[in-house]
């Protein structure tokens, strides 16, 4: 091929007298990741075909022949009948080229009015709203599963811990609904952030706008989008919203790692705390008796890629000039990167949680030693009219006088608990036993089974009320 005909293939390849560099070519090209974005950027074609149609910006017949081919396109491509060609580029020239190759010249008036520059923006903001819908239900699953083990275990009492050393009973079903928290709070994250992605960019062109009679709402309202962008150089050069989804997707990763490493040390022998099915876990290639807690482990190395994503397209936008500088072009794989670590790991969590089995008798025996409810004895003295700090002293030497002689709060004598302090009655067995401390903390969001309870039917009402379909 003479250099004069492979230039005529670029789709900008007017004003240029040689051909690409071969490793130009190498750098610039995209479509092997951006592909992905084909269905958002032919029904972004097809938005802008049809408004081009009705305003007369181009022939009415042109448009319905540019949108008849780019319906073919799309089902080529989903039949992975469709080849795409580097030299290309990106999706948006695989496409239009494919067009022009199968109407002629004419699909070549689909660009009227457009640029890249606004198209991959729309592509992007679309392409995040599907995803969107997708996570959110990945999440409300997860929650789900919270509220499954909430409920099959209600009353079982565990260790609630602060500096990872005991501090007081709780509820195994109120540690349960603390997750259930943490991924609501991120499903409305990501549905406030939608609110900022639901702006169409189209019809800013490369930077300026255009002068050709567009209607904005038109495309915007075929695409879904519930508003137009207000400044078309802003349009071109913001990705914000890619950046607030990845702080979205960020911190789920977070929540699934914190998650993880609780796992990971729940299943150990030390805390030995829960059961892990085993088709979530493998073994060891060499100590035949292992079984490791792989699932958790991985989902808490992979939320280290995941902040990666957010902070690489931080720093890929920290020094641009406005407006759209190829660079942008770093935008798409970091965000591609979060959702597909994202989704695998919401997944996998959601089986894993919804399977595994708390150990009720070693949670509860851990919930017997350690002076877990030395606090609720304080309580108990400050009710009796002993200043709180007085009486956190009192029980402070009661303890170390159990600690030296290896016993339980529990286990001294009515007699013994009298010397600590004279107010000390009968009913102080009552403040000692870990039930007893559990259900006197009934206030509002407290570990008491009469909370707990309120705490579990407002989270099965949310998850009702937020059904995922409602999001997106
Ligand atoms: N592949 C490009 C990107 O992802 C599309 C926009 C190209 N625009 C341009 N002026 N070269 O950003």
């Amino acid at each position: 091929m003479g250099k004069d005909e492979k230039n005529q293939k670029k789709p900008w390849g007017g004003r240029f007298k040689e051909p690409t560099e071969a490793l130009v070519e190498e750098l610039s090209v995209s479509v092997h990741f951006d592909k992905r974005l084909y269905r958002e950027d032919i029904k972004g074609s097809i938005a802008h075909a049809r408004m081009l149609g009705e305003k007369g910006i181009i022939p009415k017949e042109d448009a319905k022949r540019i949108i008849d081919a780019l319906v073919e396109i799309e089902k080529e491509i989903r039949e992975r009948k469709f080849s795409w060609k580097k030299e290309l580029e990106d999706v948006h020239m695989n496409i239009e080229r494919a067009l022009i190759e199968r109407i002629g010249p004419e699909g070549g008036r689909l660009h009227t009015a457009r640029s890249r520059n606004d198209q991959v923006a729309t592509d992007f903001r679309l392409y995040l709203k599907r995803e969107a819908k997708g996570l959110d239900l990945l999440l409300s699953r997860l929650q789900g599963a919270f509220i499954k083990q909430a409920e099959e275990n209600f009353g079982l009492i565990m260790p609630g811990f602060t500096h990872l050393q005991k501090a007081q009973p709780v509820l195994y079903s109120h540690h349960m609904l603390a997750y259930f928290e943490m991924f609501k709070r991120d499903r409305e994250r990501l549905r406030d952030l939608l609110k900022r992605v639901d702006y169409c960019p189209l019809g800013s062109a490369a930077l300026a706008g255009t002068g050709f009679p567009i209607d904005r709402f038109m495309t915007a309202r075929e695409l879904g989008f519930s508003n137009i962008t207000a400044n078309s150089m802003d349009a071109v050069s913001d990705r914000d919203f890619a950046l607030e989804f990845l702080f979205f997707a960020s911190v789920a990763m977070m929540h699934l790692s914190r998650l993880s490493e609780e796992l990971i040390l729940w299943a150990s022998d030390e805390f030995d705390f829960v059961e892990l099915p085993d088709a979530y876990c493998t073994g060891s290639s060499i100590m035949p008796q292992k079984k490791n807690p792989d699932v958790p482990e991985l989902v808490r190395g992979k939320t280290g890629r995941v902040y990666g994503d957010l902070i690489s397209l931080l720093t890929t936008m920290k020094g641009l000039p406005l407006t759209y500088n190829r660079d942008l072009q770093e935008d798409k794989e970091p965000v591609f990167d979060a959702i597909d670590t994202l989704k695998i790991c919401l997944k996998v969590m959601a089986g894993l949680i919804e399977r595994m089995k708390p150990k009720a008798e070693n949670m509860e025996r851990d919930v017997k030693n350690g002076f877990l409810t030395a606090t609720d004895l304080a309580d108990y003295l400050v009710k009796k009219g002993i200043p709180f700090r007085i009486a956190h002293e009192i029980v402070g030497r009661a303890v170390a006088k159990c600690v030296f002689e290896g016993r339980e709060l529990s286990e001294l004598r009515l007699d013994e608990l009298k010397e600590i302090n004279e107010y000390i009655r009968e009913d102080v067995f009552e403040v000692l036993d870990a039930r007893g401390s559990v259900n006197s903390k009934n206030c509002p969001g407290g570990t008491g089974e009469a909370a707990v309870k309120e705490q579990l039917i407002r989270a099965k009402r949310w998850l009702e009320e937020n059904s995922a379909k409602t999001t997106g």
